[in-house]
Parts: C-alpha cells; sequence; structure tokens
C-alpha cells in the first residue's frame, strides 16, 4: 500500500452520475438527489462502491454546473443540504462512497464573490478574481481577458468560458511591469486557497469521501511545469491527510505524473493530446472532439488498432506515478464524446470491460455505459455542452414514458431521451443474463473479490505488438497470476508462450469465445472473433 493512500481506494470502482439526466423524482424533467438515491439499488446490484456526482451546486447553469454561484447549497432544482447528505450517508451505509465535484478555478459571474469583486470600491473580495489594472490594456497572450464588464476599471482574466472568471491564485512568475499580477503568497489568493479548504472541509464533514477536482492544474497563472500550482495542492493534500485521511482527490489533469507529483491521489487519463494512447484504445479517428492521430481504434473489428500506442505511452505512466497514486481510465465522462459503444457491438463493449476491470488504477464507469448507451447526434446545445451535449441524455431504465427517467411530458425533459432506448434499456438488460450490464457487473464482481486485479498489483505486458493480436498482459500479486488476452478482431488468432513456471492451479474466470490449452510449459491462447480470456494462474 502506498504512503497515506486512502484504504478504500485499492478496490474502488468509480461510476459517474451527471444528475441532470439520470432520474427525475418530481416530474420537473430534470433529475435530482432523490433520484440518485432511488437508483442506490441498482447501482448496489452493479456493483460500484464509488459514486462521482458532476457540480450539484447552485448555479445559474450556463456550463452545467461547472459554474458555481455558492459552493456550500446544493441546486434547488437538484433538492436540498439534506438530501445530499441523506444520499450520502445512504450510500456508505450500502459500502459505496460518495465524491463532489470540486471546481476551484473558477466561479459563476453570479457568485456574490465576483460580485463584490467587480466593485469599484475596495473590498474584501477585490483581490478574489485576476484583474489587470486598466480596461484598456492589451490583450494578454495566453491569458482570456474580458473588456468593459465590471464597475471597476479593470478587465478580469476567465478561466473557461468568458462567463468563468478565474479566481486568483496568482502568477508564478508576476511581471514587475504589471502590479496587477500578484504572487500566490499574496493575501488574495492566500484568502482563496483558504475558503477552498472551508469547502473541502464542509463536504467532508458531511460524509462525501473526497472530490473530483476540475480543471486542476490551472490555478496558478502562467506557471510552466505547473509548480506553484502543484505547490498548493501539496498543502491541501497533506492539510486533508492529516485532518481528513480517508478523503481522495481525483484529478482532472491529464498529465498523471505532474498531479500526483502535486499530491493528488489518482488522476484521470482523458485522452486528447495529453494522453493520445488513450484515444487510440476508444475512439475511431474523426469522430471525437480530440481527433485521433494514429487512425484505428484497438477496440475496432476490422482489427486495424495498434496496442503498442497505448501500451508504450501506459507503462511508461505507470512507472512515473507508481510509487505516488494511480490512474484513472475512463469509459468516458459528462465532455468525452461519441460515447464508447458508439461504433461497437455489445460483444466488443464486453471486451472493453474485461480490459477497464482487469487494470491497474482506479476505473471509472460514466452513467449509461454500464448498458452502451451511444451518443446522440443533433441536439441543440444545451448549457453549454456544444458537441458534448449528445452524450449527456437522460439514463435509459426502461421501454415507457421518457424511458423512465422522468414522469414530466417529454418536451419538458432537460435533454430529449434517445431514440435507442426501447431496446437498450436497464429493465431489458437486467433480465437477460448475457446483458452487457449483466457482463459488467460479473466483471465487477471478479475485480472485487481478487486483489490481484485491483489498483495495486503488479501489471506487466505478455504481449503487445504492432500489427499484430492478441494483446496480453498479467496481474500479479504474491502467488497468483492473471492472465488477460484480448482479440478485438474479426479473425481468429492462436497465440501460444511459455509460462515461466508451470502453474500448481489453473482456472478460468471470463472467457468470450475463447479457451486455452496447456501443455507442460506451454501456454495456448485459441481465441475467436472478438473474444477475451481472463485465466488465473497459481504457483
Ligand atoms: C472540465 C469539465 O469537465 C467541463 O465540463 C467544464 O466545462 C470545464 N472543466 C470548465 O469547468
Ligand atoms: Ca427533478
Amino acid at each position: 500500500m502506498k504512503k497515506e493512500m486512502p484504504s478504500w481506494l485499492e478496490s474502488a470502482i468509480f461510476y459517474q452520475i451527471y444528475p441532470q439526466s439520470y432520474n427525475d423524482t418530481n416530474g420537473d424533467g430534470i433529475g435530482d438527489i432523490k433520484g440518485i438515491h432511488e437508483k442506490l439499488d441498482y447501482i448496489q446490484q452493479l456493483g460500484v462502491n464509488a459514486i462521482w456526482i458532476n457540480p450539484c451546486f447552485e448555479s445559474p447553469f450556463k456550463d452545467a454546473g461547472y459554474d458555481v454561484s455558492n459552493y456550500y447549497k446544493v441546486a434547488p432544482r437538484y433538492g436540498t443540504n439534506a438530501d445530499l447528505e441523506e444520499l450520502i450517508k445512504e450510500s456508505n451505509s450500502r459500502g459505496i462512497r460518495v465524491i463532489l465535484d470540486l471546481v476551484p478555478g473558477h466561479t459563476s459571474m453570479d457568485h456574490a464573490w465576483f460580485q463584490e469583486s467587480q466593485k469599484a470600491e475596495r473590498n474584501q473580495y477585490t483581490d478574489w478574481y485576476i484583474w489587470n489594472d486598466s480596461v484598456w490594456a492589451d490583450q494578454e497572450p495566453g491569458l482570456n481577458i474580458t473588456r468593459g464588464y465590471a464597475e471597476r476599471n479593470a478587465s478580469y482574466i476567465a478561466n473557461f468560458f468568458y462567463f468563468q472568471p478565474a479566481l486568483n491564485y496568482g502568477f508564478a512568475h508576476p511581471d514587475p511591469d504589471k502590479p496587477w499580477q500578484q504572487p500566490v503568497s499574496a493575501p488574495g489568493p492566500q484568502a482563496v486557497i483558504q475558503e477552498i479548504k472551508h469547502i473541502i472541509a464542509f463536504w467532508l464533514e458531511r460524509g462525501a469521501s473526497g472530490f473530483r477536482v476540475d480543471m486542476a492544474s490551472s490555478l496558478v497563472k502562467r506557471d510552466p511545469g505547473k509548480i506553484e500550482t502543484g505547490k498548493i495542492w501539496q498543502d491541501i493534500r497533506a492539510w486533508m491527510s492529516e485532518h481528513y485521511p480517508e478523503a481522495v482527490l481525483i484529478a482532472e489533469w491529464g498529465v498523471p505524473a505532474q498531479a500526483l507529483q502535486s499530491g493528488f491521489h489518482v488522476d484521470m487519463l482523458l485522452g486528447g493530446y495529453h494522453n493520445p494512447g488513450l484515444t487510440s484504445l476508444f475512439r475511431k479517428r474523426g469522430i471525437g472532439m480530440h481527433r485521433d492521430p494514429y487512425g484505428w481504434s484497438f477496440f475496432d473489428e476490422a482489427g486495424h488498432g495498434d496496442i503498442t500506442q497505448f501500451v508504450d505511452e501506459y507503462t511508461q505512466q505507470l512507472e512515473q506515478t507508481q510509487a505516488l497514486g494511480y490512474m484513472g481510465i475512463i469509459t468516458g465522462n459528462h465532455d468525452e464524446h461519441p460515447r464508447i459503444a458508439d461504433g461497437k457491438s455489445m460483444e466488443m463493449m464486453k471486451l472493453v470491460y474485461l480490459f477497464l476491470l482487469t487494470m491497474p488504477g482506479t476505473p471509472f464507469i460514466y452513467y449509461g455505459d454500464e448498458i452502451g448507451m451511444t451518443y446522440v447526434h443533433g441536439l441543440a446545445s444545451k448549457e453549454g455542452g456544444y458537441e458534448r451535449t449528445g452524450v449527456r441524455t437522460p439514463m435509459q431504465w426502461q421501454d415507457s414514458l421518457n424511458a423512465g427517467f422522468s414522469t414530466g411530458s417529454p418536451e419538458k425533459l432537460y435533454l430529449p431521451v434517445s431514440e435507442s432506448y426501447p431496446a437498450v434499456n436497464v429493465a431489458n438488460q437486467l433480465a437477460d443474463p448475457s446483458s452487457l450490464f449483466n457482463t459488467v457487473r460479473h466483471l465487477i464482481s471478479i475485480r472485487k473479490s481478487h486483489p490481484a486485479l485491483q489498483a495495486e498489483s503488479a501489471f506487466s505486458v505478455v504481449h503487445a505488438q504492432a500489427g499484430e493480436l492478441p494483446f496480453v498482459y498479467q496481474r500479479t500479486r504474491a502467488d497468483e497470476t492473471y492472465l488477460v488476452a484480448l482479440n478485438p478482431s474479426r479473425n481468429e488468432v492462436h497465440y501460444t508462450f511459455k509460462l515461466e513456471h508451470n502453474p500448481k492451479e489453473i482456472s478460468s474466470l471470463f472467457a468470450q469465445n475463447g479457451a486455452f490449452r496447456l501443455v507442460d510449459n506451454q501456454m495456448t491462447l485459441d481465441l475467436g472473433l472478438v473474444s477475451g480470456l481472463l485465466v488465473k494462474l497459481s504457483s
């Protein structure tokens, strides 16, 4: 076990819930906290032991809640603080941890702090945001300056969309000619850091088990190598380890070595330019927000994918991070598009989960991906979603009005339900023992009952070659080795290799269209079309 890691993290499997689209209990067309509560049986049945809820705090919802106007208050459309506390309590009693979404880099323009900060008269919040010293000043390269909003004669810097003004954590190397660029040690940034700790403590005291941290690397401006931003997180981590040793910090950073050096327990692998190898696994060229520079996905029936793009990147990152924390492979999230099931058969999706649930680190399953929901094309942008909107449609519970998501009238729904719902829904899949849901559930239970398959155990590649299948790797702990073989292609493949030791016992834990033969020390994997194996060897 790594130093100072929350004890539950090693076996954690996360399920991400976009609250507005999960389950609506009052018919207003928007999912709510009580809706999540009502589905805890389902979540427990799936077997995940942690959920991450996208921001559920008061907000004008111009960016789906990533524009917070009060960090201490649940958005009325989702319910009350008491509802959230109840949900956390009930989840915890079922062995399910609850992670909230912390947005430390910016607030909504509607936030009272920003409204005070933009005033001409100096006040407590004047330096909580980044303002230059004249509304007429030139643009700043690399910073997103908006002119003409404030009463004070200054422009503010936004972090993402224009309505998300950046909180002031200072500049790594303030320009001496521009005194408005403050060092991290200035009173404004220090007050902001204190406030962030206060928010963290507030929700941890109410039972939350930690946070997914939005744009975690964005805090300090013009911070090459993220050195100063890293120091802030190291300080927050040290403070948390002392007061809340079982709480977790999970970064949206995308550079695991940097994020974990900075004190995060987990960094999510996001695809895109930071982790192109991850994109090469799941998302084909030309469809995603981040174009895949490598061409074919590995999980594609054509079998043109090249697993070495992922393996080279991943093994290097694993080496850099292994002493520090975990990486999180995600099926998707509310930003990543299309959904992972797009262009994949249910059989292929089962292989995806065989992979996800036997890899090191902490796996993340995005709601709906456990039943193979797909991207909805052609939707008007909702709450700043743009292309992301199509991965945010309501959860498909059953083949009835609004797919069982809401009793409201269909025009009132947060987003329309995907037309796929009569075929792809929870009720169907619960009833079918060979469904994707039941396969995911089975693989989750295997991971939970075999520590060798969890976050920490050793990972080594047995066979990963460009232009060749299968991909074979193993996970090892003490005298147990677990062999995973994947053949996503529509071709049969056979692979023979020599085991180091003759195993005392050998058993198949999972097989799809494949089998193994062991003769002396020679292991042969016979892999049919779109096939996978999970074999346990004890020595
Ligand atoms: C990352 C979040 O995941 C995304 O949805 C949001 O728009 C930006 N950060 C800005 O907070
Ligand atoms: Ca509702």
